[in-house]
Order: C-alpha cells, then sequence, then structure tokens
C-alpha cells in the first residue's frame, strides 16, 4: 500500500509568528481529527524550517520540509541553501522542480536532476514536481512535457532512490487560479506518470510512488480528486494557509 500524503507548501507567504501559529493548529487538529493513515507534510520558508521541525519532532503524522535547495551541498553561492543545510534543521522533505522555480528561477530538468540528487544523499525525500501550461496542454504536448521532465529529472536513479521520490503532478495552469484540473484529467495525466515509472523501474516500483495532484486544490474539491486510483494526495498552495482549510483538506481521506 502506497503512502497517502497531503503536503502543504506556504511558498513566500506568513511571517514567522504566523506560520508557527498555523503549524500548531495544524498539529492539533491532525491529532485530534485524523483517523486515517495519511501522512500531513508543511514546506515553509527556509527561515521557520528548525522551529517547526522541532514542533514535528513527536508528530509521528506530521513531518517539515523546504520548498527548494542549491544543489550543491556547501561551496561560494551566496545566498543559497543545501540539501545538507536542510537536513541538520531536522526537516525531511525538500520540493523540486515546482512550477514557479522552473518559470521564475530558470530551473531546467538537469539542475532538478542534480537537485534530487543532493536532496537523496542527504536522505531526505523530493516531492518532485510535474506539469504542462496552458499551451502546452491545448496544443496537446502534454504527455511529452511530462515525460521529458520525469525523465530527464529523475530516470538516473536507480530503482532503491527512486523509491524515496514523491511525485507531484501540477498543471501550470491550475495553480493558484482556482481552475482545477478535473479528476478525470488528472487521473489521466497520473496513470500515464505511473506507466512511464514501470516502464523505466518495474511495476511493483510504480504501484509503491505516491503520486499528488496539486493546482486549485481545496477542501470542496479534495474527496473527488482524491478517490481517482492513481492520485494519492495533494501538494497544496493557496489553502494551506489556513489551517482549518489544509485539516479538511487531509480529512478528504477519511
Ligand atoms: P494552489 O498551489 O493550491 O494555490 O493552486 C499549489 C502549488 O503551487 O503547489
Amino acid at each position: 500500500m502506497r503512502q497517502k500524503i497531503v503536503a502543504g507548501n506556504w511558498k513566500m507567504n506568513l511571517d514567522y509568528n504566523e506560520g508557527l501559529s498555523i503549524f500548531s493548529e495544524i498539529i492539533n487538529m491532525v491529532n485530534d481529527e485524523v483517523t486515517g493513515r495519511q501522512s500531513v507534510i508543511v514546506c515553509c520558508p527556509y527561515t521557520y524550517l528548525h522551529s517547526l521541525s522541532q514542533l514535528a519532532k513527536n508528530q509521528p503524522k506530521v513531518s517539515v520540509g523546504a520548498q527548494n535547495c542549491h544543489q550543491e551541498d556547501a561551496g561560494a553561492y551566496t545566498g543559497e541553501i543545501s540539501a545538507r543545510m536542510i537536513k541538520s534543521v531536522g526537516a525531511a522533505y525538500v520540493i523540486l522542480g515546482h512550477s514557479e522555480r522552473r518559470q521564475h528561477f530558470g530551473e531546467t530538468n538537469l539542475v532538478l536532476s542534480q537537485k534530487t540528487n543532493a536532496v537523496l544523499s542527504n536522505s531526505l525525500k523530493p516531492i518532485f514536481c510535474v506539469g504542462e501550461t496552458l499551451e502546452e496542454r491545448e496544443s496537446g504536448q502534454f504527455f511529452d512535457v511530462i515525460k521529458s521532465q520525469i525523465s530527464e529529472g529523475l530516470f538516473h536513479l536507480d530503482a532503491q532512490q527512486f523509491g524515496q521520490v514523491v511525485l507531484a503532478y501540477e498543471p501550470v495552469w491550475a495553480i493558484g487560479t482556482g481552475k482545477t484540473a478535473t479528476a478525470a484529467q488528472a487521473q489521466e495525466i497520473h496513470a500515464f506518470i505511473r506507466k512511464e515509472i514501470a516502464t523505466q523501474f518495474g511495476q511493483p516500483v510504480a504501484d509503491e510512488t505516491t503520486v499528488l495532484y496539486g493546482g486549485s486544490c481545496n477542501p470542496k474539491n479534495a474527496k473527488e480528486l482524491f478517490s481517482q486510483p492513481d492520485i494519492d494526495g495533494g501538494l497544496i498552495g493557496g489553502a494551506s494557509l489556513k489551517s482549518r482549510d489544509f485539516v479538511d483538506v487531509v480529512k478528504a481521506f477519511n
């Protein structure tokens, strides 16, 4: 049985005190209300990672992640943060390849393959994002785009390393737009992603890989999305900024 996950992506939102109080609320609500076996991850700004990781220490269901890292462990890269640093403050996950990083910071599949190596070699788990733009969807290129994002970013790994990876399908046109992919559209891509993984690493590895959906996922649409056979949870932006909404998305599995 593959792991079910709901991960929050706070992006560049909330100040430190707001973040701490929302995270504490999330922990309390998860403990009081979540009866299923799903895992909850909150991916916060770097400067809150240590405090949130401390709060999550004895919480079996709740973990903390970063939203990016540099591909080197150390060096003359002013202003950058390495996977080693993220590991050293107690976080467990790192989002890689979010479309905002690809779009605004020029992250390529090659750089993302290097970042994946850095994350795995520091015993962290990547939440590796793929997804097509509106133009790519409308021109029908989306299967090819997603295939190259996965293969160029991840298919240099061996099966054991790949077993540490969480994937997230986030159609760019659905992120922060209120425009969700229909459950059928999302399921079609998730099934495609799983088929590509099976071709590369074999069916047992594909069956064990968690593939999240992201893009305007909220308490209203989460249940239908999560009930699809190849959708194993969500990567949640806007709705992760309010503890009530976020935990309601988590509870869509119950
Ligand atoms: P959204 O963002 O839920 O606000 O659409 C999702 C994401 O970018 O991870």
